[in-house]
């Protein structure tokens, strides 16, 4: 099992969007895939079509309860957090009650790691692990980075993403040499790119100059498909399969899992 953090301190440069595509694209390929919605806004969770408490998810439990559980998950009280998807790859899902768990977390010594101990029990089940986090790095966000082997970057072609990189690299440094010495980059995947636009390509120019390998290959271009797909609950794949945001994000998958598969879980990535 591959745990992939996507992560960014901006908001709306499409971690969510990334999470869910790249998710069900790599479910088309055939792989076991779970999302894990850590942002209490639960845009993935509504992407999709999960509604916690409503039919046919009545019963499912969401991400908070998790946190706030004093003893161990397992066993058949670990199923009631998964839940699968009309798209087929299965989900952990969120809703409002997310956003009051940090307070409490703070009193507990092993706040940083509830979420990796959980993810370690059902390592057998899943191949790829999609953790989204929200736009800040917080606690749940770090306990996504301390829970993952590999974090991926989305960015937007903008004059001010470079700093947001390295922020974002400091963060993951330190997550390192605290608590998860395995944690690399998988990559920084542009996002929302428009070959029409100079600062586009200017900007992807200077990404490409400063990351090197660490900036992917395939760019996921600003494609109308895309942010309609979210508001009809469906990937991209399954909104329009011939649009531009099906074919980009089928191919960053593809990306994807050379990269996992050659980094080797455990092995540092060149950054
Ligand atoms: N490649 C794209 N083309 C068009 N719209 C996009 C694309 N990627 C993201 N969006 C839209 O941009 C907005 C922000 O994306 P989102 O994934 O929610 O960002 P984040 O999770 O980083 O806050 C959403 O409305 C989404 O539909
Ligand atoms: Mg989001």
């Amino acid at each position: 099992m591959k745990i992939i953090t996507i992560a960014n301190q901006k908001g709306g440069v499409g971690k969510t969007t990334a999470t869910m595509n790249l998710g069900v694209a790599l479910q088309r390929r055939g792989y076991r895939v779970l999302l894990v919605d850590g942002d209490p806004q639960a845009n993935l969770t509504s992407y999709l079509g999960v509604t916690p408490g409503e039919a046919p998810f009545e019963n499912l439990r969401t991400l908070d309860e998790i946190y706030l559980s004093k003893r161990p998950i397992d066993g058949e009280l670990r199923r009631q957090f998964i839940a699968v998807s009309g798209s087929g790859v299965s989900l952990i899902a969120s809703d409002r009650a997310l956003s009051g768990v940090e307070h409490y977390l703070f009193s507990r010594p092993d706040r940083e790691l509830v979420l990796s101990r959980f993810l370690a029990g059902i390592r057998d089940e899943f191949d790829y692990v999609f953790l989204d986090t929200p736009p800040s790095l917080n606690l749940l966000t770090v306990n996504a980075l301390c829970a993952a082997d590999a974090v991926l970057v989305p960015v937007q072609p903008e004059f001010f993403s470079l700093e947001g990189i390295v922020k974002i690299r400091q963060s993951i440094e330190e997550i390192r040499s605290r608590w998860n010495p395995r944690l690399s980059i998988l990559g920084v995947l542009p996002n929302q790119v428009s070959h029409r636009r100079k600062l586009s390509r200017e900007v992807l120019d200077t990404l490409r100059a400063e990351l090197g390998d660490a900036l992917f290959a395939t760019a996921i271009h600003d494609n109308a498909a895309v942010a309609e797909s979210s508001g009809h609950a469906e990937s991209v794949l399954d909104y329009d399969r011939a649009s531009r945001g099906a074919r980009d994000f089928t191919e960053a998958a593809e990306e994807l899992i050379r990269r996992t598969t050659n980094h080797g879980g455990s092995k540092q990535a060149r950054t």
